[in-house]
C-alpha cells in the first residue's frame, strides 16, 4: 500500500495542483481528454458557478481526482487517497464530497441511465474497477446521505468538466477560496 503525502499547509496544496499540469488520470493517456489540472478547474468553476455559496463544495471539486496524481494507475482507490491527503487541511466535509464522487458516479450508473450512457467511454470502464453501479439497497442509503445532493452536484460538474481547450480561472485564483475553507473548517 502506497503511503501518501499529507497536505499541510495551502502552499503544498496549490504546488501539488500546479503539477497536475500534463498529469493525467490513467497514465498511458486512455483515460479523459484533459489533463488533471484542467479537469480540476473546470469541474471546480461549474460548481463555483451553480453553488456559489458553498466555497467547500467548489474545493471539493478542485481538488477532486488528485488521487490520480499521488497513487497513479489506483482508479479504485483515487477518491479515498485524495480524500486522505486534504483532510487535515480542508476539512472533514471537503474529504467526504471528495470520496463520495466515486460512490456518486455508482449512484447514478443504477438511477440516472441517460447519465451513464453518457459517461465518458473511460469513466465507463473504469466503472467496473469502482464497483459497478450500485445496487438498490445501496442507493436507498445513499440518498439518505445528508450529502447527497452535493455529492451528486460535483458528480455532474466532474463529468461535464472534460473539454479540451477550454478558458477557465488560473490555479491561483483559488489560493484566497482554498484559504477561507481551511481558516474555517475547524
Ligand atoms: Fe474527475
Amino acid at each position: 500500500m502506497a503511503t501518501i503525502a499529507l497536505l499541510e499547509t495551502v502552499d503544498d496544496l496549490m504546488l501539488l495542483l500546479t503539477d497536475c499540469a500534463d498529469a493525467w488520470d490513467m497514465p498511458d493517456r486512455s483515460g479523459d481528454p484533459v489533463d488533471i489540472l484542467d479537469h480540476d478547474r473546470q469541474c471546480a468553476e461549474l460548481l463555483r458557478r451553480g453553488y456559489p455559496d458553498d466555497e467547500q463544495l467548489q474545493v471539493a471539486g478542485l481538488v477532486h481526482d488528485i488521487g490520480h496524481k499521488l497513487v497513479p494507475g489506483d482508479v479504485a482507490g483515487h477518491g479515498r487517497h485524495a480524500a486522505d491527503a486534504v483532510r487535515a487541511l480542508l476539512g472533514p466535509r471537503v474529504a467526504r464530497l471528495v470520496e463520495l464522487h466515486v460512490t456518486a458516479k455508482r449512484y447514478l450508473a443504477a438511477a440516472d441511465p441517460a447519465h451513464a450512457a453518457a459517461l465518458s467511454a473511460a469513466s465507463q470502464r473504469t466503472l467496473v474497477a469502482q464497483g459497478g453501479p450500485m445496487t438498490p439497497a445501496e442507493a436507498m442509503a445513499f440518498e439518505a446521505d445528508p450529502e447527497f445532493a452535493a455529492a451528486l452536484a460535483l458528480r455532474r460538474a466532474d463529468d461535464a468538466g472534460k473539454i479540451p481547450g477550454l478558458d477557465v480561472a488560473p490555479i491561483e485564483s483559488w489560493r484566497s477560496v482554498i484559504v477561507r475553507v481551511a481558516t474555517d473548517h475547524g
